[in-house]
């Protein structure tokens, strides 16, 4: 035991041992006794003599006690109180973690990783192009360096307000968010606990630039497959009236047969109503043969195999109690492998069904989505011509003209390019400017006629509050880049800046 609980327990005990003693006090007398108060006063001798020592000695153990006790008490107080913060810090990293993983279908959480993917290595959101209405996979960036590139309020500030225009959505309880000031706290501190070394967000750098280059060699390829994408959009928008009736037929079905409920399984053992129930697992064997074929046929005419994770073409075999494996691949009783089918088919329709009731007005959509996809083919702002920038900005050397763009497009464009979250074939001109200013037409010579001043700039970002440049007002937007990015290439990126 250590110290603290034993002193609170001495404590105690002494004054229980006084509160008893202090109740007896007030009691009348014995027969023979004589109240304190009424009998002689003690002589002299008595006093100076027994009865002095007796206090005394008392009063000499208790400051002995407060003098050795004490400071015993102090000393370990600073390692109990920093045990006490490790341990309150850990328990709130473990809650953050579940916050920022979890979501409501899976337990107490806001699904941060369902964008930003698991261990916030940076991911995806779905989510609806403005201008043209297609939807498309917004980058959702890496947060396990975001501490490398904005202080605390910062990220308290994105995570109370979110960020308008795109899918990161607003949390804070102050703007009718879900998360109050304690669970902004455990997800800060869980991002705290897994951000990578800085070597290794330096690291990064040169796979982030290959990638962006990639990206403009295969833009051809990128337009194919989001053109099919929206075709089949479209496709299925068309298609949607003939699969709703097959979903309902279905549904319709499968709410008659297979709705036994669950609590009548062993009854049904012995006596399907049914009809014989060979295997004894709740569909009668009829009713499994009827199943079988009905989604055989279903899974035939709406052209798949699965609804989601769920196979509809199922096998229920009359002798044979498990004939199918669920989603997850364990074994599954045949009564639950029906509702299991029953479920997703409820599920597709309940989306199918919208679409099939507004089709026009949905199919005008998705065609007018697809007529801004062939435009911004035809367009092709996306496009880089290297050996420009080279003779603009680089003296004619193209490989620092690419890292230059490379760089840029990866760290700055999602804030300075319109478009570029959205993909390559929604990307306009570089440095258009999105929720960061436009950097072109000499912008940030204007801003920055001191090339030092604007690599200091990318170095530390903006402050709150804070003016930079020549007219600019800092809101810490725009985060600072020093800890993942070497000077070397900041420079880079400000002359690529400097000839947009
Ligand atoms: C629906 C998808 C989605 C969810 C859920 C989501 N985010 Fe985001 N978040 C984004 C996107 C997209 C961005 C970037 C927005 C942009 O394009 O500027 C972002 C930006 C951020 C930023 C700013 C980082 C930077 O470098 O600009 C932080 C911090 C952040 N999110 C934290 C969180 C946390 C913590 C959660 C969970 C509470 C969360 N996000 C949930 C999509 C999401
Ligand atoms: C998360 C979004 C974001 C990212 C990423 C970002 N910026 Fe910014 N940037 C801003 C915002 C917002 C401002 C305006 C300042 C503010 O609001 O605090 C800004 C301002 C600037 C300015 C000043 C422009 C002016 O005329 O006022 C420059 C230059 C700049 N950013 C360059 C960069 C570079 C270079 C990178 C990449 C290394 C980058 N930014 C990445 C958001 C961003």
């Amino acid at each position: 035991m250590s110290f603290g609980p034993l002193a609170v327990a001495i404590a105690v005990t002494v004054l229980a041992i006084g509160l008893i003693l202090l109740a007896n006090s007030g009691r009348a007398p014995r027969t023979g006794e004589v109240a304190p108060n009424l009998a002689p006063p003690a002589s002299n001798e008595e006093m100076e003599s027994k009865r002095l020592n007796k206090t005394l000695t008392w009063a000499l153990a208790v400051s002995a006690f407060m003098a050795v006790g004490l400071p015993i008490y102090f000393a370990t107080e600073l390692g109990r109180q920093s045990a006490f913060e490790e341990k309150f810090l850990e328990e709130s990293i473990h809650r953050g973690e579940e916050l920022f993983v979890e979501d409501g279908t899976t337990g107490h959480g806001f699904g941060c990783a369902g964008c930003h993917g698991a261990g916030a290595v940076g991911g995806a959101a779905t989510y609806n192009e403005a201008k043209s209405g297609v939807t498309v996979a917004w980058e959702a960036p890496a947060l396990n360096d975001v501490f490398y590139r904005y202080d605390r309020d910062e990220v308290r500030y994105w995570l109370v307000y979110g960020r308008q225009g795109t899918p990161m959505p607003a949390w804070g309880v102050e703007v009718g968010g879900p998360a109050n000031d304690q669970e902004l706290d455990d997800l800060m501190n869980y991002l705290d606990s897994i951000q990578i070394s800085q070597a290794d967000a330096l690291a990064q750098a040169d796979g982030n630039v290959a990638d962006e280059i990639l990206k403009v060699q295969d833009a051809e390829a990128i337009f194919v497959e989001a053109l099919e994408e929206q075709q089949m959009t479209i496709q299925e928008i068309e298609d949607a009236p003939a699969v709703a009736q097959i979903l309902g037929n279905l549904v319709r079905v499968a709410d008659e047969e297979i709705n036994t409920p669950a609590g009548e399984l062993t009854q049904l053992l012995a006596n399907a109503p049914n009809g014989l129930d060979t295997d004894r697992d709740g569909l009668s064997d009829d009713d499994e043969a009827k199943i079988t074929r009905l989604l055989d046929d279903a899974a035939d005419r709406l052209g798949r195999d699965t609804l989601g994770a769920t196979s509809i073409r199922v096998e229920l075999d009359p002798n044979n109690s498990f004939s199918e494996l669920n989603s997850l691949g364990e074994p599954t009783r045949d009564l639950q492998t029906a509702r299991n089918v029953a479920a997703a088919l409820r599920a597709e329709l309940g989306a199918v069904a919208p679409v099939a009731a507004n089709q026009e007005s949905i199919l005008a959509g998705a065609e007018a989505g697809m007529a801004a996809l062939l435009d911004n083919q035809a367009a092709a702002k996306y496009q880089v011509d290297f050996e420009a920038i080279a003779e603009r900005s680089f003296e004619g050397d193209i490989e620092a003209a690419s890292r230059g763009y490379g760089l840029y497009s990866a760290y700055c464009a999602r804030c300075h390019t319109s478009g570029w979250s959205a993909g390559l074939p929604f990307t306009v001109e570089p440095g258009s400017g999105a929720l960061g200013p436009s950097l072109r037409d000499g912008r940030t010579i204007v801003q920055f006629p001191d090339v030092d001043e604007h690599v200091d700039f990318i170095i530390n970002g903006s402050e709150n509050g804070i003016g930079y440049g020549t007219n600019g007002i800092g809101r810490g937007w725009m985060p600072g880049f020093g800890a993942v990015l070497t000077e070397e290439d900041i420079r880079l990126i400000v002359e690529y800046e400097r000839g947009l």
